[in-house]
């Protein structure tokens, strides 16, 4: 079966603030959708709800994953049933390993008596860092501690590459990359795409765009999404900024959230 997610009129709330404001997006296996959009209009917010992320109160709206309800699932197993996500910000954890995340993330989606094989995983990890030209060294350094910005980005990357996802969520993987390493991460991404699996990718700059081509782009304001359109929309909007959306639609504060 072709992959499918659909999010339908999803609004969430943290500590009884709504940010998300009826979100509604499609995504289709082999389809990348881009989402842009000025600082604090609610795109990490969707990213975060949309993975679950306790912090956020989804208090409205479906979320289907192959017709699977992901709003009915835990993080671990919205993980399981095949969403990833790439963090704004990742979190460093002391005393794991990369490489023992890694394997622990990936048997915990094959599942219990369907694990890999030890010289698989290493065989695999091995490939992988090598197409992101990553110093083989990371594998044994604890999970993003002491990474740079860019290493962060790049490791986020290898584990989307490892765990082989349906659906990619990237929030802002091109921030604090530098130019080679927007290529080799752009590469990678492109790596995988297929039929059966779908990308949303949040970014505020039309460069990655360039090199990761999205099929639809949305711009999110307010906490919605309030234009859709394809890659010319990125690009005029590299152009010309986000007043002209503004006036079009009468908007004065995009942010959400504010008091
Ligand atoms: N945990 C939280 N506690 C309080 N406010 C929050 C929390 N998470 C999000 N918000 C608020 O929700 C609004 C949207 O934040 P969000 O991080 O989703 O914006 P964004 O579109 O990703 O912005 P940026 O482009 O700067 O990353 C902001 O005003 C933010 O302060
Ligand atoms: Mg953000």
């Amino acid at each position: 079966m072709a992959t499918r997610f659909t999010v339908k009129g999803l609004r969430a709330s943290i500590e009884g603030k709504e940010i998300l404001k009826g979100i509604d997006i499609d995504i289709r296996g082999g389809e990348i959708h881009a989402i842009m959009g000025p600082n604090g209009t609610g795109k990490s917010t969707l990213a975060s709800a949309l993975m679950g992320h306790p912090k956020y109160e989804v208090t409205e709206g479906e979320v289907l994953l192959d017709g699977e309800n992901l709003l009915e699932m835990e993080v671990d197993e919205r993980a399981r049933a095949g969403l990833f996500l790439a963090m704004q910000y990742p979190s460093e954890i002391t005393g794991v390993t990369n490489a023992d995340f890694l394997r622990s993330a990936i048997n915990a989606r094959r599942g219990e008596g369907n694990e890999i094989s030890l010289i698989k995983f290493i065989r695999q990890l091995e490939a992988k860092m090598k197409e992101l030209e990553m110093n083989p060294e990371f594998a044994h350094r604890y999970l993003n501690e002491g990474f740079s910005g860019g290493e962060k980005k790049r490791n986020e990357i290898l584990q989307m590459m490892m765990l082989e996802p349906k659906i990619v969520i990237l929030d802002e993987v091109d921030s604090g990359l530098d130019i080679d390493a927007l290529k080799i991460v752009a590469s990678g991404v492109n790596s995988m795409r297929s039929e059966d699996r779908g990308f949303l990718i949040i970014t505020h700059y039309q460069r990655l765009l360039n090199y990761i081509k999205p099929d639809f782009v949305h711009v999110m304001m307010q906490g919605r999404i309030v234009k859709s359109g394809g890659p010319e929309l990125a690009e005029r909007l590299e152009a010309e900024g986000y007043d002209w959306i503004k006036e079009e639609l009468g908007i004065v504060d995009e942010t959400v959230g504010q008091a």
